[in-house]
Order: C-alpha cells, then structure tokens, then sequence
C-alpha cells in the first residue's frame, strides 16, 4: 500500500483531486490499482451489482469479508475502504468492533461508517483507538433509506443544510479521515469542503469536493438496473459481455470451438 491516510490529507493540503472507485473482485481490484485509482471502496453498493439484491441492507458481514479478502488480493497501491454493512455497526460498540476488527483482517486498510449520531461518534472514538482509520458518509445514507423515504437529495434547505455541515465537523473533530457527501447540493458541499481540513469525496455532491467515487458497473456500463445522474459511463461492459458470450455460443453450436490449437 503506498496510498495512505496522510496521503490523502496532503492531496487536500496541496489542492490536489483524488479519485475512489469501488471494486469486488480480485482482477478487476487489480485492474483498477494498476490504472492509479488512489482509493479502492468494497461498497455494499456490492449487493446490487455482484449478488443481484434490490438495496443494500441485505449484504451481511460474511460477504463483505469474501469480497474484502479478494479485492485486497488485487490491489498493491491504493488505499483499501471497506463498507460496514447495515446492522454491523449499530447494535452495540463490542460487536461493532469485532466487526470492525474482522474486516482489517481480511484485508481492509480503513472502514467506512454511514451517518453521524451520538453513538456513531462514539464508535468513531473507538475504532480509530484500536488502531483503525474511518471514512465518514453523511447525505443520503443508503442503509437509512427506509428512514429518508428513498433516494432524496439531503440538505437542499438552509435547516438542513446547517444540520449536514454541523455533522460534518461533528465528524471531524470525531477522527475521520475523510468523509463521503451523497447527494448533496454542489455549493452545500463547496462550503463544507472548504471549512473542513479532511477531504470531503463527491458522491453526487458536484464538482469542488476534494475526492470523487464511482461505482465501478456504472463506470463501465455493466450495470443495467439504475444509474444515477452523477455516474459517468466510460465503457460499455454489459454489451462486450453479451458479445462474447453470444459469439461464443455461436461458435460452440457450429462446431468452430475448440479447433486444433485449442485441444490437448
Ligand atoms: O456502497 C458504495 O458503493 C458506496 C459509494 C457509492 C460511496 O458507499
């Protein structure tokens, strides 16, 4: 890992832009390190992309520690943010830090905790004193979206603009090393930037956070079922997979697979 923590703050020191794209696999982990990516997110957005869920409350600790332990496999440069999946981190502070605990251990190189309440920064307190970094996420909080009542811009009011700007200093005064803005109003999110000396990563949250994340299947055009305004499709994957698979079983039905270089 040569992306750190400190590496992060010295791009927001320096005016530098950072760039954070999920992954969930191992070569596509390795693909996207190799590409300069500075931070890899295991997103629970994994339960809608890899196993075909309709949100992201289904994922379990289980499975984001399969694909924690095969993305870390893959990547050698950029820092590793795994996501702590909905109701891994609210029951109680113990199991919170088991959780916490068990995700470094598959690889992870920092957390990332949706919300901020009390106990949220409790929980902040705690994890970074057992020696773990914590990427905060405030906005739209996809595991609270029963609560929000959908996929609703946050702080479009001055009320609740104020209230996103209060938790993000709530946040940093709490220990985060950056903290993630979904869905929030560009000059909103400008001013947060600018008050804070953490990074702030646009997540649909305009153009003058210091970072910015993707989804990686709606970077590559491989997801299908929903892509939001602010995702940008530099690829078509879903139509190359098609592709070669159609030509594959094209191939297999006229007998043109395997030929003579391919068999033992
Ligand atoms: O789960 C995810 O992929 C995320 C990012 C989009 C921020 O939380």
């Amino acid at each position: 890992m040569t992306i750190t923590v400190r590496t992060l703050k010295k791009y927001k020191n320096n005016n530098e832009k950072f760039s954070m794209l999920t992954a969930y696999d191992f070569s596509t982990a390795k693909y996207i390190d190799q590409s300069g990516i500075d931070v890899v997110l295991i997103g629970d957005s994994l339960g809608m992309t890899a196993l075909g869920y309709e949100n992201t409350n289904n994922v379990t600790v289980e499975e984001m520690k399969i694909f924690t332990r095969a993305v870390s496999r893959g990547v050698k440069n950029a820092l590793i943010v795994t996501d702590m999946p909905f109701m891994s981190y609210t029951i109680d502070i113990p199991s919170a830090l088991t959780n916490i605990g068990n995700m470094i251990r598959c690889g992870a190189n920092a957390v990332k905790l949706e919300g901020c309440n009390d106990y949220i920064l409790k929980l902040i307190e705690c994890t970074m004193n057992m020696g773990v970094p914590v990427m905060g996420h405030i906005g739209f909080t996809p595991q609270s979206q029963n609560v929000i009542g959908g996929h609703i811009i946050q702080g479009k009011t001055e009320e609740t603009a104020e209230e996103l700007f209060k938790q993000a200093k709530k946040l940093e005064k709490a220990g985060v090393f950056s903290i993630v803005l979904e869905m929030v109003p560009e000059n909103v999110a400008r001013y947060i930037t600018q008050e804070l000396s953490i990074p702030t990563i646009s997540c649909g949250a305009g153009r003058y956070c210091d970072g910015f994340v993707m989804v990686c299947d709606d970077l590559f055009g491989k997801f299908g079922e929903f892509t939001p305004k602010f995702a940008r499709k530099y690829g078509d994957m879903a139509r190359l997979i098609k592709d070669c698979a159609l030509k594959y079983n094209q191939d297999v039905k006229n007998g043109n697979y395997p030929n003579e270089n391919e068999v033992y």
